[in-house]
This record gives structure tokens, C-alpha cells and sequence, in this order.
């Protein structure tokens, strides 16, 4: 079994739900109390003993390759005044640690992913939707690994939401379920909530194949007029297997408001330095 060594992470997407926040900056640089969205995504491919990060970019979105270089003029400035560079470290990604590509148009998320196929070649690999902050220890990623060295084949990340909402997302049809792993027998995106198969969403972590790639190729439209992922890997079902992991831990939807305030509460409130200070506002506040 082949290890999952390259991960992509989509991120042309333009954040129009977080305006006019991300005018200027891409919504994967937003923070989450003091680490922007796409870092929280990327030390999770890390725990996972990912190396190769793949940034499927767009215009507007240079903010991210600056994030994972050597800011120069600041290290430097900062090690002559004796400041801690630590902080800095997970920030650096080397050349051979990180890798982009540019989605020239907004076609779907099977397209983005498609266009890294030459990067990823002929091996499986993992995909990050880094608004889908997934909050746990070990991380989700992790878990899915460990998962893939049981089963192999093609995984993803899945949970359990309230039926109404189920037409944001796409759904699984559940087979035979064993603890965390559930067998997937059919994939659908964006279904109606009476044409749902189930209340099983896709949560934004997948290990694929890549033959998945193929299947991409042809572009066809799904949903919404877009190239769908899910669309491409129904097609893999049946031919390779095909698993579902509950992720053990918590998840917030960063890609919408109420998500990522959740998300920015619950990391303060595990935040040592300032977890009293917020608790006591928190509490006061709803008073
Ligand atoms: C994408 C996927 C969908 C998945 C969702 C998770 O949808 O197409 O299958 O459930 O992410 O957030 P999007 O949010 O890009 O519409």
C-alpha cells in the first residue's frame, strides 16, 4: 500500500460570504484566535505524515505562498531584537515541501482538483477544505490515515447533520458500519433534503486514488453547472473500495459566519494564555 505522501488543498475560492473581509485577503488567511484557517490545515497534513503540500491557487491568493516563505526583513529584524522566532516555524514550507498551481476559473471543486494532477501523479493523496475546521486530537487527517492503512482504497471524512441542512452538502449512502469506518455505497452532491440518502455529509478530508484524476478528466458538469468531486468518486465506487471515517473531535463550518465564531470560542477556551480572561467575558456578556 502506496502512503499518502502529497496533499491538495483547494483555495481559489473567492470568500464572497466574508465580505468585505476577504477583499483584500484570501478567506483561508482569516484567523482562527491567532493562526490563519489554511495553517490549522496544513499542520494537520503534517501530523499526518504528509510532506508535499499542493496549493491550488487564484488570483488574488499570493498572501498564502508569502505566508509559507521566509519573511526575511521580519526575521531578521526580529532575531536582532532577540524576539522568539519559534512561532514562525511551522510557517515554513521548503521547495520541496510545497508546490502551486493556478485554477485559472471557478469550474468546481473537481476542476481545482484536477488541476493538480500532474503534482500529485500516479500515487493516492489527500485533499484539505480548509474552512472545514476539523478540531481534535489526533486530528482528523490522523485518523484517516491510520484508517487507510487498514482499509486502503479511497476514504473520507463524514458527519452526522440535521436533515434540512443536508442540500449544502454532499451525502453519502451508508452500508455496513464497523466503529468509526462505514462502508460508502453512494455519493451524491447537494441532493434535495427528500432526495437524501441519508444526513451523512462529506466534511472536507478525503484520501483518493488516483485514478480519481481520470475521471475528472473528462469534466463533466454535476451540480450547480460545476465539475463536482463527488460526482467523480460515485464513479469509483464499486471498482475500489470505498470508506467513510467519523472524525473523533469537533467541527466547525469556518466557511460561514456563525462557524467561525464557534471555532475562534472554542480554540480560545483551550488557549492557556488567554482561556480565563475569555471564559469570565463570555460569561459576563451573556448575563
Ligand atoms: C464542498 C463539496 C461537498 C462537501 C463540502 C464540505 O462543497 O462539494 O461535497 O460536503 O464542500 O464543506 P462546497 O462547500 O464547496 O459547496
Amino acid at each position: 500500500m502506496k502512503p499518502i505522501r502529497k496533499a491538495v488543498f483547494p483555495v481559489a475560492g473567492l470568500g464572497t460570504r466574508f465580505l468585505p473581509a476577504t477583499k483584500a485577503i484570501p478567506k483561508e488567511m482569516l484567523p482562527v484566535v491567532d493562526r490563519p484557517l489554511i495553517q490549522y490545515a496544513v499542520d494537520e497534513a503534517r501530523e499526518a505524515g504528509i510532506e508535499q503540500m499542493i496549493f491550488v491557487t487564484g488570483r488574488g491568493k499570493s498572501a498564502i505562498e508569502d505566508h509559507f516563505d521566509i519573511a526575511f526583513e521580519l526575521e531578521k529584524t526580529m532575531s536582532e531584537r532577540g524576539k522568539d522566532l519559534s512561532v514562525l516555524e511551522p510557517t515554513r514550507l521548503g521547495p520541496g515541501n510545497c508546490a502551486y498551481v493556478r485554477q485559472q476559473e471557478p469550474l468546481g471543486l473537481g476542476h481545482a482538483i484536477w488541476c493538480a494532477r500532474d503534482i500529485v501523479g500516479e500515487e493516492p493523496f489527500a485533499i484539505f477544505l480548509p474552512d472545514e475546521f476539523m478540531h481534535g486530537t489526533p486530528g482528523c487527517m490522523k485518523q484517516m490515515v491510520d484508517a487507510y492503512t487498514q482499509v486502503g482504497g479511497n476514504l473520507i471524512s463524514v458527519l452526522e447533520i440535521p436533515h434540512e441542512q443536508v442540500s449544502s452538502y454532499g451525502v453519502i449512502t451508508p452500508g455496513a458500519q464497523d466503529g468509526a469506518l462505514t462502508e460508502v455505497r453512494g455519493l451524491v452532491e447537494k441532493p434535495k433534503v427528500e432526495d437524501a440518502p441519508s444526513n451523512l455529509i462529506v466534511s472536507g478530508r478525503y484520501i483518493l486514488q488516483p485514478e480519481v484524476m481520470r475521471v475528472l478528466q473528462r469534466q463533466e458538469k454535476g451540480a450547480g453547472g460545476e465539475i463536482q468531486l463527488t460526482d467523480a468518486m460515485a464513479e469509483m465506487i464499486g471498482s475500489q473500495a470505498f470508506h467513510a471515517v467519523t472524525f473523533d473531535g469537533a467541527r466547525y463550518d469556518c466557511g460561514s459566519k456563525a462557524g467561525y465564531i464557534q471555532a475562534n470560542l472554542a480554540v480560545a477556551l483551550e488557549r492557556p494564555d488567554i482561556a480565563d480572561e475569555v471564559r469570565a467575558f463570555a460569561i459576563d456578556l451573556l448575563k
